[in-house]
Order: structure tokens, then sequence, then C-alpha cells
């Protein structure tokens, strides 16, 4: 079977699906004129960071989609992208869409599925005939990943409130490059980042469609699922603080080495989050002055984690800055710990997602998994001020952050189906 990305794999059955007029070849347009932009031809993994020449070029194309179908397109006051069915003022639309940037050497599905199928969708219900007695939008939110700034949904945050434009100014990318600066030179205001309630005012409801992150649908046999929440989760900095000196002759019994202290940090979280049932990750580490021949002077280090509850993820975090305390004190290692990023749980509001599976099993005649995710989301920093749901595609391998992220085809033209019956549902009765 032909995937989206034009290479083959094994074809699996879409169980849910039904036969629909959905049009392979839009879909499979779009991912096709989508895919080169921000791919390291070394690795395959994407590399769309928040305002670069990628970032722009993705923004360019989603422009180019929205005119295309003749959406009034706009660029709200956060750099969140938005393309109107209907108008903007009427309120209680409907809107969807996810993300277009990636962590660093992302896979193709996470967040650009969601923006792709967002304009199939539309596509569908053209061919369909529907008609809209709500406001459509589309979306595309502006550094979900926080890959560059180190924030996560600095978008749907700041529109929702959720981050100060204070804070927001304060955020540096590794050159030192402010998040102002960056916007700046890529052609956007930021002095005029910050809430927007208004515009949310403006929403009745907001779903984004996205590749599962693991395997929950693979195991069920199921091609599309809904969700139901998302685990808390935050990002903490660790910065050991020891003495550069030269590795040839400095005596080990002489040393205030931090990698030390930081490599036994990263075991106690392993283990913390084992005895837990959670989950910690150190995937990214800054060393100064990161030379092969020099005792480090700094070991920055940052942890995710995430749990099924706030006092668990509470209990695991709490015991793995206790353990990185007592190794830095027994090597003579000074350590901070900032909490930089925190989401708390998120419950998907219950009356949108059981109006979304009565949508679908009324079309389907089939009644999808419901599940849960530890990744975080656009939809979930907006439940807040907002309904908001999700719908989930099947990933066969569950890999995901990586360029072995993967979707069938099959599958996201399963997920465009639903999300084209959802849209129909909610804004076309
Ligand atoms: C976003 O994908 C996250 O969960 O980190
Ligand atoms: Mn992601
Ligand atoms: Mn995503």
């Amino acid at each position: 079977m032909k995937r989206p990305d034009g290479t083959r794999g094994t074809a699996r059955p879409a169980t849910a699906a039904r036969q629909s007029p959905t049009h392979p070849s839009s879909f499979t347009k779009m991912w096709h004129d989508l895919r080169p932009i921000g791919r390291n031809a070394d690795t395959g993994g994407y590399r769309r960071y928040a305002w670069t020449g990628a970032d722009a070029d993705c923004r360019t194309w989603f422009q180019e989609q929205a005119e295309a179908r003749g959406l009034t397109y706009e660029t709200d006051r956060n750099g969140n992208q938005w393309a109107w069915l209907g108008d903007p003022a009427a309120g209680d639309a409907v809107v969807t869409g996810s993300h277009l940037d990636s962590v660093p050497d992302g896979g193709a599905f996470d967040g650009p599925l969601g923006v792709v199928s967002s304009f199939a969708a539309l596509d569908e219900l053209r061919a369909r005939g529907a008609e809209f007695t709500r406001p459509l939008a589309l979306t595309n939110f502006g550094d979900e990943e926080g890959a560059r700034f180190g924030l996560a949904c600095v978008g749907s945050r700041l529109t929702a409130g959720r981050l100060t434009r204070e804070a927001a100014y304060e955020l540096r990318d590794a050159d030192g490059v402010t998040l102002p600066q960056a916007m700046e030179r890529a052609g956007y205001d930021p002095e005029a980042i910050g809430p927007d309630p208004e515009r949310l005012a403006r929403v009745g409801a907001f779903v984004e469609l996205h590749v599962e992150q693991g395997r929950a649908l693979d195991l069920s046999g199921d091609p599309v699922g809904i969700a139901s929440a998302i685990w808390p989760h935050g990002r903490w900095r660790f910065d050991f603080r020891g003495e550069a000196n030269h590795a040839g002759t400095t005596r080990l019994v002489d040393r205030r080495d931090p990698m030390l202290s930081y490599a036994e940090t990263v075991l106690a979280a392993r283990r913390e989050a084992e005895l837990a049932g959670a989950l910690a990750t150190f995937g990214k580490i800054a060393v100064e002055p990161n030379g092969v021949n020099a005792i480090p002077s700094l070991v920055r280090g940052w942890l995710d984690s995430r749990a099924a509850d706030q006092d668990t993820l509470d209990t695991v975090v709490t015991a793995i800055e206790k353990a990185a305390r007592e190794y830095a004190e027994a090597h003579g290692i000074d350590l901070d710990v900032v909490r930089e990023s925190f989401t708390p749980v998120v419950e998907f509001q219950h009356a949108l997602r059981d109006e979304m599976g009565e949508i679908l099993r009324e079309r389907t005649g089939g009644t999808l998994p419901v599940l849960g995710t530890g990744a975080g989301h656009d939809a979930g920093i907006l439940s807040e001020s907002i309904p908001t749901a999700m719908l989930f595609v099947r990933n066969p391998t569950g890999v995901s952050h990586s360029p072995a992220e993967h979707a069938d085809e099959d599958d996201c033209l399963a997920g465009v189906r639903a999300l084209a019956d959802v849209l129909e549902g909610l804004a076309c009765r």
C-alpha cells in the first residue's frame, strides 16, 4: 500500500471506514506539497522551528491552501494562522486545525496531519454539498513543539492568556535570540502579542485531529479514536555547575565535574519514574565549555516528566530533584532547578466528546474507542477557555517525535472522513 510520504507499507483494513467521496487526491497532493519543507536530507526528519525559514515556508503553504479555497485568511496577534469560511464575527464558529512546526528531527505527521486533514475535510464537505450554518475556521497554531524557545504551545498559550506577554518576551533560543526578535525578523509585529479573548469568544468548538503517539489504536484495530484526557506534564531545567579544568592533568580527586551528578540524576529519573508508573526523560543537554579535553563547568539538562495524575507527577519530580541535590552535594556541585513550563491534566469536555461520538456512531454505525495520551496539544491548552476535543489516527508502530513516525494512507483518509463527519454534524445542522 502506498503511504502518504510516497514509501510503501503493509495494507491494513480501515475497519471504521465507510464508502465516502473522500478524494485521496486532495489529501495526497497537499501531503506531497508539504513533504519537502524543512526536511533534513541526512536524517529524513523535520526541522520546522518557530519563526525560521522552514516555518515561513509552511506558513506560505497554509495561506496558499486557504486562498485556493476562497477562504478568508488572517494571522492573529500571536502569529497563529486562520482560514475562515463564513463570517468570523458571527460567533459560535467550529474550528479545526493543529500545528506545522516540529521537534528536532520530528516526523511528518505530528501536527501536519491535523492541518492537512482540515483542508481535506473541507474539500470533502464541499464535495458532499454540505451547507454550513455556523462559521468554520481552519488553523495552524504557531510554535506548538517549543523546539526553539523551550516552551511548548506558545501560540495557543498566548491566545488563551496562559503565557503572559512579559514572559513571552523573556523566551530565548540557543543563540540568545528572543522570541520578539525572531518574530520581527520573520516580518511579524511582536508588539501585538498577548491574550486574545475576543477571538476565542467567537469559537464555539475546536476539534484537533492528530496522529496517535502510542499504539492503542493499533492494538484495538481501529483507524480512528477520540481523546479522553491529556496527562499533566512539564519541563524542568537542571543546572549543574562545577569547575572547568584540564582533562589530562586534573587528578580525579581534585575535580568538581558536574557531568557525574548529571549522569546519576538521569539514572535516578528512570528509577523514580518506574517506581511511580510515570514517565521521566532527559532528552536535551547543554555542556560548557563542551570540549573533549575539558572537564565541564556546566551541565544543563532538561527533564520532561509526565504522569496520569498530578500527585504522582509531583512525587516523581520531587524525588528526582532530591536525588540530584544529594549527588550534587557529594561532588561539590552547585545545582539550580527551574520549572520552565507546566500543563495540568486536561479532561476533554464530555459534552463535545459525546456529541462527536454520537455523530460518528450515526454515520459509521460503529463506536470509536476513547483514549488518553501523555502528549501535549493546543487543544489541551485551549480547553480551559473553549470546548475542545481531539480525534486520533492510528500509528501502527506508535513511534512519534522521530523520522520513523507513520500513519497509513487509508487510515489518514479515514481520519479525514471522521473529521468531515464531525464538522458536518457540528456546523451544518
Ligand atoms: C508535544 O508533542 C509534547 O507532548 O511534548
Ligand atoms: Mn509533538
Ligand atoms: Mn502535535
